[in-house]
């Protein structure tokens, strides 16, 4: 099978005339796993990182080849993953190796949308190869009383029943800050989630997009709060680059310009590159770079920050 071969190969600058010698037909064959891949990912919707993987072996031996990999999208995750475009407050590659040695504990991740928070959570199971339980907080929410407590301590139960690592996505009710008397109800649902971690023999990851309304005490409980931020400017450019590239623009073609514009936006996250992706396949046109520059600059202009910005601005005028 070519594709284990090549993954354990490498690519040389030997590898596109061997892999035509041993295989004349070595791009027809690469296009069709290509295809294989597209709809394993489409009919999936999820991130899948074996797949990713296979995606990327893909990319490097059309790359090898002379000939331009465009890459897959699924709806959700057209960008192949990479870590490096990522701006937590923690060293993520440190932080993976340490949970393949011992994946247990918690660890809450936090703050910007589209920061690439759910992605991360479900990179250490695919490291360490281990299944991951994946909750999202407004499943375990009922207006019941009682029934949140009793969603909560089920989804534990069934993580430890898998020995999978758990992923509770957008936990923000878990995690809201309740101070108010009012707000009794929501003080046993916290309490009982922060019971229920702590006990938790595996890996637990939550992850919320709250910033302001996080609530000190459920954040001590974790062993580790990580805060995702925008992407520096640098990390922006790396995915510029990536994409610009794809598209037949090399790096040396692509004027300082255009850095310095992409590094005035100052709210940009992976997911904004994603989709900006997703609207170029809907839309059916290939970006040159001035178009994915005026198209991250529109996604920015509507956070609420720039919203923010601008009122600012105009009140000191
Ligand atoms: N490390 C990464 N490399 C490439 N693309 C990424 C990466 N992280 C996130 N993305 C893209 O950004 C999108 C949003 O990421 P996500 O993890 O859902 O953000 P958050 O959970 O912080 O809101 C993903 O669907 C994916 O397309
Ligand atoms: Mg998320």
């Amino acid at each position: 099978m070519i594709i284990p071969d090549l993954a354990l190969k490498g690519f040389d600058s030997k590898f596109p005339s061997a892999l035509r010698q041993t295989r004349p037909d070595a791009l027809g064959y690469a296009r069709e796993m290509r295809s294989h891949v597209r709809c394993a990912l489409k009919s999936r919707q999820v991130f899948d990182f074996s797949l990713r993987h296979i995606e990327r072996v893909l990319s490097n031996m059309f790359s090898a080849l002379g000939v331009p990999y465009s890459a897959a999208g699924n709806g959700t995750y057209p960008i192949p993953y990479r870590l490096d475009v990522l701006n937590p407050d923690t060293d993520l590659e440190r932080l993976t190796a340490g949970l393949k040695r011992n994946p247990t504990g918690g660890i809450c991740l936090y703050r910007v949308p589209g920061s690439g928070k759910t992605a991360y959570a479900h990179y250490p199971a695919n490291e360490i190869d281990r299944p991951l339980l994946v909750k999202r907080g407004s499943d375990l929410m009922s207006k019941y009383v009682g029934e949140t407590e009793k969603n909560l301590a089920a989804m534990f139960r069934e993580a430890e029943a898998d020995n999978a690592l758990l992923l509770l996505d957008e936990a923000d009710g878990c995690l809201r800050d309740c101070t108010g008397a009012h707000r009794r109800r929501e003080v046993t649902q916290v309490n009982e989630f922060l019971v229920q971690m702590e006990a938790h023999q595996w890996l637990f990851i939550a992850s919320t997009n709250l910033m302001d309304t996080l609530d000190a005490a459920s954040l001590r409980r974790f062993d580790l709060k990580i805060r995702f931020d925008y992407m520096r400017p640098e990390q922006a450019w790396l995915l510029f680059e990536q994409v610009m590239q794809e598209r037949g623009f090399p790096e040396e073609s692509l004027a300082s310009s255009f850095r310095r514009q992409l590094g005035c936006i100052t709210s940009l996250t992976p997911d904004d590159f994603a989709t900006a992706l997703r609207r170029e396949r809907i839309l059916g046109d290939t970006f040159n770079p001035d178009g994915l520059l005026a198209v991250l600059e529109s996604e920015c202009a509507v956070k609420p920050e720039a919203r923010h910005r601008s009122i600012g601005f105009s009140a000191v005028l």
